[in-house]
């Protein structure tokens, strides 16, 4: 006989309770836990008598279709570009970023390009239809524009008349601001409901094969609110990102199960919304300055190099204790950079203050600035610019060793586009061309960069 009993659990970290809790005490998360049915296990899907021979629906590569899905492109070449080349018909992606970074008006703008040839609808769950169209009308977005508008928050609705209308693509504006049917009894704005939520929309589009775009928040940490599994469920994960600097806004994809991840795009949030900025490293350099303490380095986001500018102040400290304030890059390698200049260079770093950025608030995560990081240094501490349209290019290793790094070729042909003639590579770095490269075996070499006038 089958035994069932009941217990709870939580659906934001599955930590099971026999008690309903208001409050996870794995998590902390507030409202998560929900009921569950615990059947006796042996008696359902262990007994091998009970399974039914139809439902083995196995098949072989061959027996399966091959599709060539279209992708949507929204003529964005910047947006395009970060999903991998359009958006997938099928696919389920959330984007996400701090409220007023300018969600709403890029999805709008790119409904509007990819309605042109396809069916969009657009759910506004948090703004009523008046004020969707006088953003529409700030963005030029013609009267007679093909995009279809539903101010329904509704979940149960949405889904409905997704199923009647059958669209491409189907925009909510955003999953927190959605209500679950009204006979369900998941608490509205919990991570249970988000859960649910993000599992009938993922239905919904695989099974009708329509291209969900949904917006989320994210907490202050910076993460997206609500359950984890909603970044399992999606296809795509794409944070909307500003930087301190040019009204720019940064479109990141962390999680893209049909493109690159790391992959960005630029645009900037002007009177007409968000214009593209395809050439981002020009304004980059354009805007580098040439005084001691400036390097610049080249990093691969994605699949594209950016060209980015460090910064370095060194100065005598005053305190026992130097300052380190280090920003846009794990301060620890820049920590790490200094006491290997200490220990081969005899540098006294351990007695300077560090102030360390990246120009234009930019965050990387790469060894292949460890050189720029160190000249960068020394050209602060030396109080000497380094030579004029130079760029450093490599890894530096604990016992003072330059090192090579991938995809350096791309980097390098970014960099000699902008007119940049002195590329500071490892000596060991193998290359089709070395012509505009100057090598570096060890970080005794660099001083040379800085000679005695
Ligand atoms: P919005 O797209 O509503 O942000 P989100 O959906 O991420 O919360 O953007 C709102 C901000 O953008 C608001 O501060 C006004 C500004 N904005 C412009 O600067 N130019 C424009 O053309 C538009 C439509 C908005
Ligand atoms: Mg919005």
């Amino acid at each position: 006989m089958t035994k069932s009993k009941s217990s709870y659990k939580c659906t934001n970290c599955d930590y099971n309770s026999p008690r309903w809790i208001g409050q996870c005490p794995n998590c902390q998360e507030w409202n998560s836990f929900v009921e569950k049915i615990e059947t006796n296990i042996e008696n359902n899907f262990l007994n091998k008598s009970k399974i039914d021979p139809s439902k083995l629906n196995l098949k072989k590569l061959s027996d399966i279709k091959t599709e060539t899905q279209n992708r949507m492109l929204s003529s964005y070449l910047e947006w395009d570009r970060v999903m991998g080349g359009g958006v997938l018909p099928g696919s389920f992606i959330i984007l996400t970023g701090d409220p007023g970074i300018g969600k709403s008006t890029l999805l709008l703008q790119v409904a509007n390009k990819i309605s042109k040839d396809k069916k969009v609808i657009y759910f506004s769950s948090e703004e009523s239809l008046q004020q969707v169209k006088n953003r529409a009308q700030r963005l030029g977005i013609p009267k007679n524009s093909d995009l279809f508008f539903s101010d329904q928050s509704n979940l149960e609705a949405i889904i409905q008349i997704a199923l009647i209308e059958k669209p491409d693509i189907l925009i909510l504006d955003s999953i927190q601001n959605c209500s679950l049917s009204e006979s369900s009894n998941i608490i509205p704005g919990t991570v249970g409901q988000l859960r649910e939520a993000g599992f009938l929309l993922c239905k919904l589009a695989k099974e009708n094969n329509i291209a969900i775009l949904i917006t989320g928040h994210i907490t202050k940490d910076g993460y997206i609110a609500g359950p984890k599994v909603l970044e399992h469920i999606v296809d795509g994960v794409f944070y909307l990102q500003g930087e301190d600097k040019w009204q720019t806004r940064i479109l990141r994809s962390v999680k893209n199960r049909f493109g690159t991840i790391q992959e960005t795009g630029f645009f900037e949030m002007g009177t007409e919304g968000m214009q593209e900025v395809p050439d981002i490293n020009k304004l980059i350099l354009h805007e580098a300055s040439e005084n001691p303490g400036s390097a610049l380095i080249s990093y691969i986001e994605g699949s594209r190099p950016l060209l980015l500018e460090l910064q370095s102040l060194c100065v005598t400290s005053k305190f026992g204790i130097p300052q380190r304030i280090i920003t846009g890059i794990d301060p620890k390698r820049v920590i790490l950079i200094a006491a290997i200049l200490e220990k081969y260079l005899h540098i006294r770093f351990s007695t300077q203050d560090i102030f360390f950025k990246i120009s234009g608030g930019f965050k990387i995560k790469s060894t292949s600035c460890d050189l720029g990081i160190a000249l960068s240094l020394l050209s602060s501490y030396f109080q000497k610019p380094l030579p004029e349209k130079s760029i450093s290019i490599a890894e530096v290793s604990l016992t003072g060793q330059i090192k090579p790094i991938n995809q350096i070729e791309l980097q390098i042909g970014e960099a000699q586009k902008f007119g940049i003639n002195k590329i500071f590579i490892s000596k060991s770095q193998k290359l089709k061309s070395s012509s505009n490269t100057i090598c570096f075996k060890n970080i005794y070499e660099l001083i040379k960069l800085f000679p005695e006038e």
